[in-house]
């Protein structure tokens, strides 16, 4: 019964705090859609790296090596994808990042669910989500998009690819190299603009609300820690305890789907 009350209390003062925030930057990873159905990477059952060797699968030399390969598996994560819809949580931050222009959102999911919740949502709202769009930050890109494995090319993209020999395999109509899948990679760089948006709103946000990730990726897992080193406080929703967790000044325990409609109201 004190659990229970104290829990209460807890999601009553991080809201508090969210709602009289001037900004708020909330940061996702791949637990915030489990409740869509898509699996996680390091769930130690079904969690993605727990089943697929990265190194083989997502790194530029992976795909050098056998672009077929990669090539099938991002089609089928793909195809997955394209079938999941967008749980509470990610309505739940879709309504408030079109009621509040200046909350952003920096997610680490390639899954497109942040912004088909924000169409969903500005439709319902009768808003136009474009602007809401521009502050979803994909930092490690997108699984609906591809670009050119040689030159700058790039196109949203969702039609099933044929892996099944190189031959099939899209290609760049400008430079004629292969196509890519529009994702950060082991090794690679992210890019440096979006970088630094996520991180100047880190650091001008007093709350960060930290959802559904391990925090083990880094540089996503230090916007926390930027938030943190300009004074601001962080609420972190999460299952299990991960290293930002003794770091949190609200600390919810439990699924993001059922937390982040309470939080964000
Ligand atoms: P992880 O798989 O590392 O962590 C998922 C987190 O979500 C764990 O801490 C779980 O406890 C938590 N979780 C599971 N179900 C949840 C639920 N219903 N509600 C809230 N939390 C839940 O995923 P990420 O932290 O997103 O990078 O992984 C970061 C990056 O590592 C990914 O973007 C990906 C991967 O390698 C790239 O592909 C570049």
């Amino acid at each position: 019964m004190g659990d229970v009350a104290s829990e209460t209390e807890v999601l009553q003062a991080a809201r508090a705090a969210v709602e009289n925030a001037e900004r708020v930057v909330i940061v996702t990873g791949a637990g915030v859609s489990a409740e869509s159905g898509i699996p996680t990477f390091r769930d130690p059952e079904d969690g993605l790296w727990a089943r697929f060797k990265p190194e083989e699968l997502a790194t530029p030399q992976a795909f050098s090596r056998d672009p077929c390969r990669v090539w099938e598996w991002y089609d089928l994560r793909r195809r997955a994808v394209l079938a999941c819809q967008p749980n509470p949580g990610h309505l739940a931050i879709a309504r408030f990042l079109l009621e509040k222009p200046s909350a952003i959102l920096v997610t680490q999911n390639v899954d497109g669910l942040h912004d088909l919740a924000v169409e969903i949502q500005a439709d319902a709202m009768g808003m136009r989500p474009d602007e809401a769009f521009d502050r979803v930050l994909a930092l490690h890109g997108s699984l609906l998009h591809v670009r050119c494995s040689e030159c700058t090319y790039d196109r949203p993209d969702r039609s099933p690819v044929d892996a099944g020999a190189s031959e099939t395999l899209p290609s760049c109509p400008d430079c004629g190299a292969l196509l890519r899948p529009a994702v950060v990679w082991f090794g690679e760089m992210l890019d440096w603009e979006t970088l630094e948006r996520a991180f100047e709103a880190a650091r001008a946000s007093p709350v960060c609300v930290v959802a559904g990730t391990s925090a083990l990726v880094h540089p996503a897992a230090s916007l926390p820690a930027a938030t943190l080193a300009a004074g601001g406080d962080l609420v972190e929703i999460n299952p299990r305890n991960t290293p930002l967790s003794g770091r949190a000044r609200w600390r919810l325990a439990g699924s993001a789907g059922q937390l982040l409609p309470k939080l964000l109201v």
